[in-house]
């Protein structure tokens, strides 16, 4: 959602912010700007649809040399994507460009306050009023940093901004609030970003910026303060992910690349999880053993696939902790004045660590007493910097809109968060964990095997191309996994697809099964009987009503092999641990099915990579 870039240094400052909003397109957008500071006044350029477009005006119409610049990849909220809406926003004397990503809740009042002084808006948008806002205070004689401090005192929501000053050469002003912003540490340059992708050419040493803080980048400073203009604490890092692993490395979509990458990402996810003596060790956990001993209940939350991965979770932490544990909508949980304290443990899952419905909800569960626990795939969002605790996932940066590598190694990780709270709480002898581990410790071979076995997969998805409609099916922990084969295949192929609990099928579901329909059912490994057996009870009454069935079973499984017209095998695992290896041939089925209708599998329609409003 919407991508910033700022830049101050000796190079082109057009150049390094076009590189880096394309590096920032994966985040979802509909129109693109860029604005420069030169020769005392403000150069721009901004157009609707992708960055090729803009670059076309741009070389159509050069903007003179500077080495101060900002751009913006908008993502529709307030006002069609079109040019006048895209940004910067200049204001209204033209003398300050500004770049924003978040929603200005108060923008209404804030307008009418500035059309009664005789300010004309020219666009639909929120961002408009702010620049206008910012102006009004330069042309007054504030200096620009100071302009935004008092600008951003006065807006209600979320947002990062950031600003150049026509007669500040040399300066990019940004503030955020609720709304992701890292700065870049260059030698003789400075980059602001959205995220690290943005700079990650440049540079690898980055700063994250907390709650309420502004920064100031010249070439050669970075400033932090609080939005009351006191210096603020800001954390330096070390990214450590580099160029190779934002490119596709031959693949032709990222997805595609991040499907691949599951084995290694799944193996980095599991590094160092053993102290000597064989328990399990969580370093990033930052709640004393004492204190989760008292956890009485566990809620998990998280939107989209990151909730899946959630109610994967509830399956394996129940039984190995015997804790209560609820899955919530993130997006639903702070509304409805849900029972949370000091003895129940807040799960917030979240790859991108700024998606805005679950921060807001960990700061209302950490406001009711509840410690929160981050499961997260970036270092230095919002999100674990915000929780009492995190448990990285390992996976590399997620490139591509929909979600493969993260789901994966969120599931992973929350294995790992239930056997740990199973040691602490000693509900599960050692060796029945480290059984769990040594099992873990095969899943990315064995992800191999199923990605090494896709050519099926492949041809499945030319001979389904052009289905209307598909159901996905699963019992237990492959019920999350049918829900996500159904999430992926609507975001990238825009299909109808659904996702049932097999066990409801009859409660309604069966109705819409006719000889058309393909169905696709997830079957729990053969040696938990009741499970297994009801499963394949289901797939005979789907077949008896004429549906074609894809079956996701064991490889040897002779009890559903005669009623599926098509088995993909999986490798031998345990029930709790099965999503690891089923949901891959459904990720690589969307994949797929969308590449074949030609389609945008990176960008998908309407969607943006990381979703930071509510
Ligand atoms: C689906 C997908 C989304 C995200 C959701 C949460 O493929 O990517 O449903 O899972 O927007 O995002 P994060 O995990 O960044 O909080």
């Amino acid at each position: 959602m919407c991508g910033i870039v700022g830049y101050v240094g000796p190079q082109s400052a057009q150049n390094v912010v076009v590189d880096g909003l394309r590096r920032l397109e994966y985040r979802g957008y509909d129109s693109a700007g860029v604005a420069l500071v030169a020769d005392g006044k403000i150069a721009s350029a901004k157009k609707e649809g992708k960055l090729a477009n803009l670059e076309a005006v741009l070389a159509a119409d050069p903007l003179p040399t500077s080495g101060t610049g900002i751009g913006h990849t908008r993502w529709a909220t307030h006002g069609a994507p079109n040019d006048v809406n895209a940004h910067p926003h200049l204001s209204d004397s033209g003398r300050v460009a500004l770049v924003h990503n978040g929603i200005i809740e108060n923008f209404a009042s804030l307008r009418s306050e500035l059309e009664v002084d005789g300010i004309t808006m020219t666009s639909e948008t929120d961002t408009e009023v702010v620049a206008h806002l910012l102006g009004r205070e330069v042309d007054n004689g504030a200096d620009i940093a100071d302009a935004l401090r008092t600008v951003c005192g006065r807006l209600e929501g979320a947002f990062t901004l950031v600003a150049v000053d026509a007669q500040a050469p040399g300066r990019v002003v940004a503030a955020r609030r609720n709304s992701p912003l890292v700065v870049g540490l260059g030698d003789g340059e400075n980059f602001l970003g959205s995220d690290v992708a943005a700079f990650i050419e440049h540079t690898r040493q980055a700063v994250e910026l907390g709650q309420d803080q502004m920064v100031e980048i010249t070439a050669d400073s970075w400033t932090v303060t609080d939005f009351a203009g006191q210096p603020a604490e800001a954390t330096v890092y070390h990214v450590d992910w580099d160029l190779s692993a934002a490119q596709k490395d031959g693949f032709d979509w990222f997805m595609r690349k991040e499907i691949h990458e599951q084995p290694r990402a799944l193996a980095d996810t599991l590094l160092g999880r053993h102290a000597e003596d064989g328990s399990l060790t969580l370093d990033e956990i930052r709640i004393p053993a004492s204190e989760l001993r008292s956890i009485q209940r566990i809620v998990i939350i998280g939107c989209g696939t990151a909730h899946y991965a959630g109610m994967v979770a509830k399956y394996a932490i129940e039984h190995w902790t015997r804790i209560p544990c609820e899955v919530e909508l993130a997006s639903e949980f702070r509304y409805r004045d849900p029972i949370v304290g000091p003895q129940t443990l807040v799960v917030a899952i979240s790859q991108s660590g700024e998606t805005a419905d679950t921060l807001m909800a960990i700061r209302y569960a950490q406001e009711q007493g509840s410690k929160v626990l981050a499961i997260c795939n970036t270092n230095g969002s919002t999100i674990p910097r915000e929780a009492d605790a995190v448990i990285y996932t390992h996976a590399g940066p997620e490139i591509g809109v929909a979600s493969t590598k993260g789901f994966l190694t969120q599931v992973l990780a929350c294995y790992l968060l239930g056997l740990y709270l199973a040691q602490v709480k000693n509900t599960k002898f050692g060796d029945e964990i480290a059984a769990v581990m040594a099992e873990l410790q095969t899943m990315p071979d064995k992800v191999q095997e199923v990605l090494d076995a896709q050519q099926q997969v492949l041809d499945l998805a030319a001979e389904f191309a052009d289905n209307p409609s598909v159901l996905f099916l699963g019992r237990h922990a492959g019920y999350p996994v049918a829900l996500e084969g159904a999430l992926k295949l609507k975001e990238l192929a825009y299909i109808h697809a659904e996702g049932f609990a097999a066990g409801e099928l009859k409660h309604g579901p069966i109705a819409v099964i006719d000889q058309d329909l393909p169905v696709f059912v997830v079957v729990p490994p053969q040696g938990r009987d009741m499970l297994h057996d009801k499963t394949v009870s289901n797939i005979q009454e789907i077949r008896a009503r004429g549906a074609k069935t894809i079956v996701l079973a064991e490889a040897d499984d002779d009890k559903v092999a005669p009623y599926a017209d098509v088995m993909i095998g999986l490798p031998k695992v345990s029930t709790l641990l099965q999503p690891l290896v089923a949901t891959v041939p459904l990720q690589i089925f969307a994949c797929e099915l969308a590449t074949v209708k030609g389609h945008d599998v990176d960008q998908p329609r309407n969607l943006a990579k990381s979703v930071t409003v509510e």
